[in-house]
């Protein structure tokens, strides 16, 4: 393992499938392991923006391995009286084994990880989602047996941080993403291929094309944090790639639904479609807890 997970592309196939093992040893164990492969070991958590998911899974995570999570609000920090992202790096690295990291522009922890000594793992940033779609891909891998050569399509917001980390999944997992934006929110150019990609990420502006004959429909927030100001603008100019039932009748009839949540219900998806036998939407929240103790326990030394 490379030794911080920023943006997804840090991960090899083979350590993806490693992954996949681990977590899902770590969920059939959950109730009744005694390992602690993190004992005596702690674990920051530096969060900027709101989470209920992303917190409480890395936390419950951080415990159930042994380990002791301190969560840390980053107003509250000398940072924001002006410490530098470099100094509380390396000061932290003195009393942490590994942090974790919610914040708005990616170049932050991309200086942070830069000067700490230990593992930095995104817990998302404006650009990405890592964890969250490791996640994900793990879900589609329990319900169809396999990640390669599945096709999922993302509807929405296709320039936000969900997209651009899935498009990295995408290349190196080996499955089709269509990616169903238009053109203000197209997936970025640099990220719509990739060196010696597996798989293979395309652009439809159609919704209804895009998810023809789609294994997986996941969908986000049209408004993620840190856009406020856009709301009004963005609400109108998505409203054609709602996750509606007639959109969920046009792709594979045994389609499943992805949302990483929070979901805003009326907006990027109708309550039927989330509530409908093929959402899997909250098994895929639990997963999070699985996943995350599983790359952790591989990155912590
Ligand atoms: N999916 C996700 O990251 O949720 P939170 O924002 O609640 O952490
Ligand atoms: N794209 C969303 C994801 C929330 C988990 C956001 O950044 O707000």
């Amino acid at each position: 393992m490379q030794k911080d997970f920023l943006t997804f592309g840090e991960i090899s196939f083979d350590e993806i499938k490693e992954v996949f093992a681990l977590s899902e040893k770590l969920k059939k164990e959950r109730a009744f392991t005694k390992d602690k492969p993190l004992a005596g070991k702690s674990v920051g958590m530096i969060f900027s923006k709101s989470s209920t998911r992303t917190r409480l899974s890395f936390e419950v995570g951080i415990h159930e391995l042994g380990a002791y999570p301190v969560f840390m609000d980053q107003s509250k920090l000398q940072m924001g009286r002006g410490e530098t992202i470099a100094d509380t790096a390396r000061v932290m690295s003195r009393y942490l084994h590994a942090v974790v990291i919610r914040t708005y522009g990616h170049d932050e922890v991309v200086e942070f990880a830069k000067y700490a000594s230990m593992p930095v793992i995104n817990a998302l940033t404006d650009d990405y989602h890592p964890c969250q779609i490791l996640t994900d891909i793990f879900t589609v891998y329990e319900y169809s047996k396999r990640i390669e050569g599945i096709k999922m399509v993302f509807l929405g917001d296709g320039s936000s941080n969900m997209a651009n980390s899935l498009m990295l999944a995408a290349h190196i997992a080996g499955f089709e993403l269509v990616i169903a934006a238009p053109e203000k929110y197209r997936p970025r150019a640099d990220l719509m291929t990739m060196k010696n990609s597996c798989g293979k990420v395309v652009w439809e502006q159609d919704p209804k094309k895009a998810v023809e004959n789609a294994d997986y429909l996941y969908t986000d927030v049209w408004v993620s944090m840190g856009f406020e100001k856009e709301s009004a603008a963005r609400l109108a100019e998505l409203a054609s790639y709602q996750l509606d039932m007639k959109l969920l009748k046009a792709a594979k009839p045994d389609a499943r639904v992805l949302h990483c949540l929070p979901a805003h219900r009326g907006e990027e998806i109708t309550d039927d479609v989330i509530e409908s036998s093929q959402s899997i939407v909250f098994d895929q929240a639990e997963n999070r807890l699985h996943v995350q103790k599983a790359i952790m326990s591989m990155m912590i030394k």
